[in-house]
């Protein structure tokens, strides 16, 4: 039976969602009302799917938003070895994850804050985990966009971030046999505006332009070369990893390139290879941005 978000919503919201016994000892909503989500434990076959889709791997260090009792972060340290966060509202729910850390004998790889989420400093983070509302995913978002990297990757059970689309959605059935939707997100790095560099040798030389609206990860660009307009394609943002196509017109022959880079503020650091061509290739690219033509991405 497929759950639908709306209702996992209604249920969350009534703090009535069947994700088996919540471990606290007295009825959660009447502790939970004032916060913004109450405490739902996500099912372990969901934990498990939510760490696989991110792609948790050592090195990395998690944090769970809202971590109730801390089950996604202890997980995650026990499977993966990372290092991990959990942030919660409640100080019961921290007690609880602190003890099942213990419990698990993981009290040194894990960190338990009894914070509200929207001021916690996420800047560390390389993998985010999300079990909120979706009410609270949109608020949210602005700061998910400004404070991390690009390239974190984000995990929501359930629940999505409106116009920001998924870069993947998986479908896991419980053990129960409902099924839950589970989102992933890279973060995008900031490509919006004016990208100039400089293109082939002596009297041949020319200065290329392109220019990128960006709406989260989906990126549109025109460029020109010297005064002759480009046609464009195969543009993708994954992260910090940039990549698109150009076609120049030279001697009545069309000749398209392939340019990657990875970004880094106002800089783009990379290659550009004649599409088709083996990566070996390919030679340096390096692209300016004109700060000024940034335009924020955190809405
Ligand atoms: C649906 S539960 C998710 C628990 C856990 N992440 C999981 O998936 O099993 C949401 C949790 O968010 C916490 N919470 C609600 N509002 C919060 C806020 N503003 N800051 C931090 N935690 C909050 C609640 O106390 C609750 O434990």
């Amino acid at each position: 039976m497929r759950i639908a978000p709306v209702a996992v919503a209604l249920a969350l919201a009534l703090s009535l969602a069947g994700d088996g016994p919540a471990p606290a000892q007295e009825p959660v909503w009447a502790s939970s009302q004032d916060y913004d989500v109450p405490f739902v434990p996500t099912p372990p076959e969901v934990v498990a799917e939510m760490l696989r889709l991110a792609g948790v791997q050592a090195g990395d260090v998690l944090y769970d938003l809202g971590c109730g009792d801390g089950r996604i972060v202890v997980e995650a340290a026990r499977r993966y070895g990372v290092r991990a966060v959990g942030i919660d509202i409640d100080p019961r729910r921290i007690a609880e994850s602190k003890a099942n850390a213990a419990k698990a004998g993981l009290a040194g790889r894990v960190r338990f804050l009894e914070q509200n989420l929207f001021e916690a400093d996420l800047r560390e983070a390389t993998v985010v985990t999300l079990y909120l509302l979706s009410s609270v995913n949109l608020r949210l978002r602005p700061k998910l966009l400004t404070e991390l990297k690009p390239g974190t990757r984000l995990v929501s059970h359930s629940f999505d971030m409106s116009e920001w689309r998924p870069d993947k959605t998986v479908v896991v059935t419980t053990d129960r046999g409902d099924e839950r939707d589970v989102h992933l997100w890279i973060v995008p790095a900031n490509v919006s505006g004016r990208w100039e560099w400089g293109q082939g040798r002596g009297a041949d030389w020319k200065r290329c332009v392109l220019e990128a609206d960006q709406m989260f990860q989906d990126v549109t660009v025109s460029a020109r070369e010297g005064d002759w307009p480009l046609a464009a394609g195969e543009v993708s943002l994954s992260g910090p990893l940039f990549t698109f196509r150009l076609d120049v017109e030279s001697e009545g022959r069309m000749q398209s390139s392939i340019y990657e880079g990875r970004v880094s503020g106002d800089t783009i650091t990379g290659t550009v290879r004649p599409a088709g061509a083996a990566r070996a290739a390919a030679v340096a690219w390096k692209a300016e941005r004109d700060p000024k033509t940034a335009v924020s991405i955190a809405r």
